[in-house]
């Protein structure tokens, strides 16, 4: 293990797709990166992926709605002896629904993945940022939101339900922790991602937003790492990021 500090980022899934395009991108900062999802085939792939150019990272399998997989995850980054540097809440998942359709589960479901995840993730990650305190210049903790941090539109009661107040947690805590110097911002994907998620599960969708029309996991990945390099004399808690050729 090398690097001075770590970067964890949390919901990683496949090779192509926001959370293990982070993960690349912190690792060539010379940092440590915890490489965390519920699945370990995919972030044990995507940690040896970073190794084998050189980059450090390690893989963590976690359920992000479970208290005591989020401890364990904590257990393993504090173990490394490295600060954390940044930490990402990237986790998330998405379907239309009919609203006359949504269970009480599903509706559950998608509120635990997307926003009590948050909750606990960020308990936990702050904790131990403060725990740590000012041993890395910078610090911060960044949400990955989506248009429906902004907007419930038919069929995704569910989905903006939960980004919303993902949202509204994001912003509470940059009012609580800015002040401690620990720097929480939102980003919020407005269009749809060129990652496995959507082009393998909705391709006539993707097949219809033409050339660029999706956003490029390195390009969102770039606008993270900005947001983490930002000085503190002038942060920013928001930004959104869509193709030139979105309709907003
Ligand atoms: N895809 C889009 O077009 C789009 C648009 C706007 C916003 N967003 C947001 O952008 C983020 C990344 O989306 P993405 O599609 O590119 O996905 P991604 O970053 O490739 O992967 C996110 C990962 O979160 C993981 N996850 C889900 N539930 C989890 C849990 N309980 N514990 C731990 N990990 C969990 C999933 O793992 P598994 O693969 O193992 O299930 C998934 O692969 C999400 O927050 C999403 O809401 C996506």
């Amino acid at each position: 293990m090398t690097g001075k500090t770590s970067a964890l980022i949390m919901g990683v899934g496949p090779e192509q797709g926001l959370g293990a395009a982070l993960c690349k991108r912190f690792a060539k900062e010379n940092m440590q990166v915890f490489v965390c999802g519920r699945t370990t085939e995919k972030v044990e792939h995507i940690a040896e992926l970073i190794n084998s150019t050189g980059d450090h990272a390690q893989a963590i399998t976690a359920d992000l709605t479970k208290e005591t997989d989020i401890s364990t995850m904590i257990d393993v980054v504090n173990g490394s002896g490295l600060p954390l540097e940044v930490a990402i809440y990237n986790a998330g998942n998405n379907r239309p629904e009919p609203f006359l359709d949504i269970t009480p589960e599903i509706f559950e479901s998608m509120w635990r993945i997307l926003c009590m995840g948050g909750f606990l993730a960020s308990q936990a990650v702050l904790n131990l940022m403060l725990q740590q305190g000012d041993a890395t210049p910078k610090r911060s903790l960044l949400f990955t939101g989506a248009s429906g941090s902004l907007r419930g539109k038919a069929n995704f009661a569910a989905f903006a339900a939960g980004k919303g107040a993902l949202r509204m947690l994001a912003q509470s805590l940059a009012r609580e922790f800015g002040p401690q110097g620990i720097h929480i911002a939102h980003v919020i994907i407005d269009g749809v991602i060129n990652g496995d998620k959507v082009v393998k599960g909705y391709p006539d969708f993707v097949a219809g937003l033409g050339e660029d029309g999706l956003l490029d996991i390195h390009a969102i990945a770039e606008n993270f790492w900005t947001l983490h390099s930002q000085e503190r004399s002038a942060w920013t808690q928001e930004i959104d990021l869509r193709p030139f050729k979105e309709n907003f």
